[in-house]
């Protein structure tokens, strides 16, 4: 299976910083078997979409509403992703989940509504470091992937993400180990939970991935591929991550 690598552009940069960036991206994710996709701020996705035609990186969107229309001031809607030319949205990143309330039900139906749209979510979970310390990583992170999956999940249709809270831009990792069973877990729960062959289920890492480390962390059994965050928008660290794959 070809290696999934996200790039959470979050909210960073300006258009003049973002074109050397893409165009770098391009030529690697040319020369690379993985799977690329960049999720811009929601502004520049058609003018990203543009600049990626006839070259194989993905766009998606960082957060789509849990309705499909409406009076949601601000927000925005799956299709209206989709119809910008995305085809993947990450839904419950730990920053929305933090700084907007977000709970596990509304992210399931984010990514429901991601689903119905056609386009792949990215469904985040992952535990915070006080509950990593009390032992609770585990349940914690089964109960928002239970909570968070939506029911018409199915093979092919949506990526999940292990982005443990604290080792988001933080420089701090998981060792492999917890990586790697942590992932099982994962793939375990949600093989039960959509009666799929845990094959079909795919869990990217998300959280301090770099340069230095991506090559070890995409090496570790279980791991579909990585989410990268601060990396992503610095056009040397993300080529060699591609390149790591
Ligand atoms: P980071 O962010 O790579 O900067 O740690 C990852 C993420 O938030 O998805």
């Amino acid at each position: 299976m070809p290696k999934i690598l996200v790039g959470n552009w979050k909210m960073v940069g300006l258009p003049e910083e973002g074109s050397p960036l893409l165009v770098a991206v391009a030529q690697a994710a040319a020369q690379s078997p993985a799977q690329v996709v960049v999720c811009p701020p929601a502004i520049w996705i058609e003018r990203v979409v543009a600049k990626f035609v006839g070259v194989p990186v993905s766009v998606g969107g960082q957060d789509c509403h849990s309705e499909p229309q409406g009076a949601y001031t601000g927000d925005i809607a799956a299709p209206m992703l989709k119809a910008a030319g995305c085809t993947h949205v990450i839904v419950g990143h730990s920053e929305r989940r933090a700084t907007y309330n977000e709970s596990s039900a509304s992210v399931q139906r984010k990514a429901a509504r991601a689903i119905e749209a056609g386009l792949i979510p990215i469904i985040c979970i992952g535990e915070t470091l006080a509950e990593r310390e009390s032992g609770k990583a585990d349940e914690v992170v089964t109960q928002q992937l239970r909570e968070s999956l939506p029911a018409t999940a199915k093979a092919g249709n949506f990526v999940l993400a292990y982005e443990p809270v604290w080792a988001i831009g933080s420089g701090k990792i998981p060792s492999m180990e917890d990586i790697s069973q942590m992932h099982a877990v994962i793939v375990s729960v949600a093989a039960q939970l959509l009666s799929l062959a845990p094959s079909a289920v795919s869990v990217l890492y998300g959280g301090s991935v770099k340069p230095d480390n991506a090559a070890a962390i995409l090496a570790t059994p279980g791991v579909a591929g990585v989410l990268v965050g601060g990396a992503s928008v610095k056009a040397e660290e993300f080529c060699r991550i591609i390149d790591a794959a």
